[in-house]
């Protein structure tokens, strides 16, 4: 029978701050960890949507709004609107996706999926009432993989990727750790950081996809952590 570390969160809310340390108590693995926050409900249902970066950088920006308000107990994990951030936020304000969060506090916050009403490139955020709040937008220097290790317990993070192989197109399990994709410069995905751990002594990230439950680990990817694989750690924003 296998042994597997069991982990103990303690929860402490500091000044509306969730702070989560995490210890091991036991366990004889090779200290195997899990930080997740699919296991704290933060977390929406995957989606489905193979079109373009960026519906993704829309889909994945609106996705961090969404878990950082239920991180901070604002509201429970609902589908914010991703057609709002691509209607209000591309280009702005004049080089894309490093500001978003900024451009959505100027907004007012997202309003859910359910009330938006596209504007086809128009941004509509005058007829809705926004619930998913930003105070600001945080940028991580490139390759700094151990300090988005400490940032992605308290949000989730944006990550700017080159996703062209095959294997990554076709992947259906495991940890990820294919060099064959540029370490930065090409983006041609953006997914979601919800989470990382080491299994048998192999570091990763836990990304949540935009492709659907039917790719990967139901919708989700393992990728090795600390080789800034396919540009994991070449271009991140975070929601503050
Ligand atoms: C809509 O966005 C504009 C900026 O484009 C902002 O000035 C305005 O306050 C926002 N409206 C609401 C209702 O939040």
């Amino acid at each position: 029978m296998a042994t597997v570390d069991i982990m103990i969160f303690s929860f402490v809310l500091v000044s509306g701050v969730l702070n989560v340390s995490l210890e091991t108590v036991s366990g004889s693995s090779q200290g195997d960890f899990k930080f997740d926050w699919r296991d704290y409900g933060v977390i929406t249902p995957v989606y489905y949507d193979r079109s373009s970066v960026d519906n993704s950088a829309s889909i994945v920006t609106a996705e961090c709004v969404e878990s950082l308000n239920a991180i901070q107990g604002k509201t429970k994990a609902i589908d914010l609107s991703w057609r709002e951030v691509a209607d209000c936020c591309k280009n702005y304000p004049s080089e894309p996706y490093w500001t978003w969060f900024e451009c959505i506090l100027n907004i007012g916050g997202l309003c859910t999926e359910a009330d938006y009403r596209s504007g086809a490139g128009v941004c509509n955020n005058k007829t809705c009432t926004a619930v998913g709040k930003v105070t600001g937008n945080g940028i991580i220097p490139k390759g700094s993989e151990n300090l988005m290790a400490e940032i992605i317990h308290q949000t989730t993070i944006v990550a700017y990727i080159d996703v062209t192989p095959e294997s990554f197109q076709s992947y259906t399990g495991g940890i990820y750790s294919d060099r064959n994709c540029t370490p930065g410069g090409i983006y041609d995905h953006v997914v979601q950081i919800v989470g990382y751990g080491t299994e048998a002594g192999v570091d990763y990230w836990i990304l949540k996809n935009s492709w659907g439950i039917s790719w990967g680990e139901q919708g989700y990817m393992r990728l090795l952590r600390g080789k800034n694989i396919c540009g994991i750690s070449a271009m991140n924003i975070y929601p503050k």
